[in-house]
């Protein structure tokens, strides 16, 4: 089922910068769909426009079969929830606990159920111990987490996700990932994802959309975009690393790959599958008569 359907979106900023020329694109329920782009492709733009921070110059956005700007804004933001680039452009109480707060206490819920919701919201982050802890003794990666856990106390639909492991350490973006692989696959939240981390994408995500100056110019499974790194590169983007390694010993080291392995378990599969043909090759040479 299409969660979101955009279409021909554009958005000019009041200083006249044209950031979305003419966007399409479904978002269907369940999924785990990445927006991949250089820095000002219009990754940020658009996912303003996916609960109404920001209104189309024209196009149009459908939630739910409804079109966005004939829905009431409380509506919009209980559906479809939002973790800002930045952390400083979301946080806004003092303590952990009063922030994660925040978002129920506005949809007018009980004492009780906004006490479970806060609990249960630090619990999916890992952050319950810091529950009493003030805002601005946290740490990046800890206020990035925050940040996720106020939006998860709101319940939402959808969760869309501006650059959520930069400035993380490789320990942080594990943990923020696997946390947004959970509410995807064992709680059936719908995410959006925007990043520039190409190294993230085939490894969690269903489907990828690559934007560049305000378009999509190509959507498909990872496999389907990430096939040689000669398409990405008028993208300002790269295969990930261990892609652009295999597709070294493809086309360099005339390695016999088929398909082009774009994750580490990948790599390591097609890898040993080599190596097994090269010992068994050997293998049988050695058998042979006259060998
Ligand atoms: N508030 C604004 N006023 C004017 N122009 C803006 C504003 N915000 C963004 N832009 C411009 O719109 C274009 C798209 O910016 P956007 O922030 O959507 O890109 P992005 O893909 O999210 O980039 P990044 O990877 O750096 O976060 C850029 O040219 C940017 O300069
Ligand atoms: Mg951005």
């Amino acid at each position: 089922m299409i969660k979101i359907k955009v279409e021909n979106l554009t958005h000019k900023y009041p200083d006249g910068t044209q950031a979305l020329n003419g966007v399409n694109i479904d978002v269907v329920e369940g999924e785990f769909l990445a927006i991949l782009g250089a820095n000002g492709s219009g990754k940020t733009t658009l996912l303003k426009h996916f609960n109404g921070l920001l209104k189309p110059a024209s196009g149009s956005i459908v939630l739910d079969n409804k079109e966005l700007n004939e829905s009431k804004s409380a509506d919009v933001f209980r559906k479809v929830g939002m973790v800002f680039q930045d952390p400083n452009d979301q946080l806004i109480a003092p303590t952990v606990e009063e922030d994660v707060a925040f978002g129920p206490t506005n949809l007018n819920l009980s004492y009780d159920e906004i006490i479970s919701r806060v609990n249960d919201a630090l619990g999916l982050v890992k952050m319950k111990e810091f529950a009493k802890k003030a805002i601005h003794a946290l740490s990046y990666g800890q206020s990035k987490r925050i940040c996720i856990a106020g939006i998860l106390a709101m319940k939402p639909e959808i969760l869309i996700l501006d650059e959520p492991t930069s400035g993380l350490d490789p320990e942080g973006v594990k943990t923020v990932m696997k946390i947004l692989d959970d509410l995807n696959k064992e709680h059936g939240i719908t995410i959006i994802l925007a990043t520039n981390s190409v190294d993230l994408v085939p490894v969690l995500m269903d489907r990828v959309a690559i934007m560049d100056r305000g378009v999509i110019v190509q959507e498909g499974t990872p496999r389907e975009v990430f096939t040689d790194s000669g398409k990405l590169e008028g993208l300002k983007l790269e295969l990930p690393q261990i892609a652009q390694l295999m597709e070294a010993l493809r086309d360099e080291e005339k390695f016999p790959i088929n398909s082009l392995p774009l994750t580490i378990g990948q790599a390591r599969q097609e890898l040993s599958h080599l190596i097994n043909i090269v010992d068994s090759v050997k293998h049988a040479g050695s058998i042979l008569p006259g060998y």
